[in-house]
């Protein structure tokens, strides 16, 4: 299957990140967002990152103004009806999710492939939204997904060969390596990931360490190229309880309960970077 013009829901770190790079890829890009300040918000984001590269000498002005012409904002989800293949990036809240896909589903045409970039919401339970389940599958990106060169996928039960063959080759064209992963809570990734982030926030409510020990242990200790509070920060601590909360209802197992001062700084509103305060502090 040709895939031209694809689909990003979602403006933010992630849906940026994936417009990005599918439309170095050469594809048009739809960015689509509930507001235009977040669509603006994820462009300037692009612009930025873009510039950047250009005063590295890594790309040309040409070349970047070439890139960001393939990028249409917009804040209608219909406009989805031009896309090929869709990537879901909005926040990591299952209702959300779901209302995404039953819409997706009316506005798509029928061939066009519906990804999510879930980080734990099992695939199976998105594509039962939908009458197109051989068509969901799981496209989870790494943030920053510029930088990082994993794209975990993850088929649902009910998702085709051909929509896991057309899935990795995409993968494969943004310049990325796919893994597969299996329909579990978390998959591979973040079954891995954040019980460890989680067990670092232990260490910071116990007194273990402090939050810089903590991450210098990690960092120089284990060669990380962050520590695990930096990184929850980089990742938002929103996403990460989210996180934690899928796992430990899917497996019911106490391993995964989430840290109550993980919960703690989420209801304060301290989130990380995207906040400006997290574990650490940001301008
Ligand atoms: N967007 C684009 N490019 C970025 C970037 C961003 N947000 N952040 C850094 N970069 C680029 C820099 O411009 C720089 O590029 P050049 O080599 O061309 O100069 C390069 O990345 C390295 O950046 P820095 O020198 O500033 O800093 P660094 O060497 O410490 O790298 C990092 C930064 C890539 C973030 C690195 O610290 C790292 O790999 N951290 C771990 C990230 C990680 O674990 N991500 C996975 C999170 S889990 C997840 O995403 C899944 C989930 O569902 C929760």
């Amino acid at each position: 299957m040709e895939i031209k013009t694809f689909g990003v829901i979602g403006a933010g770190q992630m849906g940026n990140g994936i417009a990005q790079v599918a439309a170095a890829s050469g594809l048009d890009v739809i960015m689509n967002d509930v507001k235009q300040e977040f669509v603006d918000k994820g462009l300037k984001t692009i612009g930025g990152i873009l510039a950047r590269n250009v005063e590295k000498g890594k790309m040309t002005v040409p070349e970047k103004d070439a890139l960001l012409a393939r990028i249409k904002g917009s804040i209608s989800l219909k406009d989805m009806a031009a896309a090929d293949f869709v990537v879901e990036a909005a926040t990591e809240k299952q209702d959300i999710k779901f209302q995404i896909f039953r819409d997706l589903d009316q506005i798509c045409r029928p061939g066009a492939i519906l990804a999510t970039n879930t980080s734990s919401i099992p695939i199976g339970r998105i594509a039962a939204q939908t009458r197109r389940p051989d068509k969901v599958i799981g496209m989870h990106f790494m943030n920053p997904v510029p930088v990082m060169k994993l794209v975990e996928i993850i088929p649902g039960l009910p998702t085709s060969e051909a929509t896991l063959n057309t899935t990795w080759a995409l993968a494969e064209k943004f310049g990325k390596t796919p893994a597969k992963a299996n329909d579990y809570p978390g998959f591979i990734a973040n079954r891995i990931l954040l019980p460890m982030l989680n067990e670092a926030v232990y260490c910071l409510y116990h007194g273990v360490g402090t939050r810089e020990d903590i991450d210098t242990v990690m960092k120089l200790g284990m060669n990380h190229p962050m520590g695990p509070l930096a990184l929850a920060d980089l990742i938002g601590l929103d996403t990460c309880l989210a996180i934690m909360e899928t796992l430990y209802d899917g497996f019911k197992d106490s391993k995964y309960r989430p840290c109550p001062l993980l919960r703690k700084y989420v209801e304060a509103g301290w989130l990380g970077r995207k906040t400006g305060r997290g574990f650490f502090e940001y301008k």
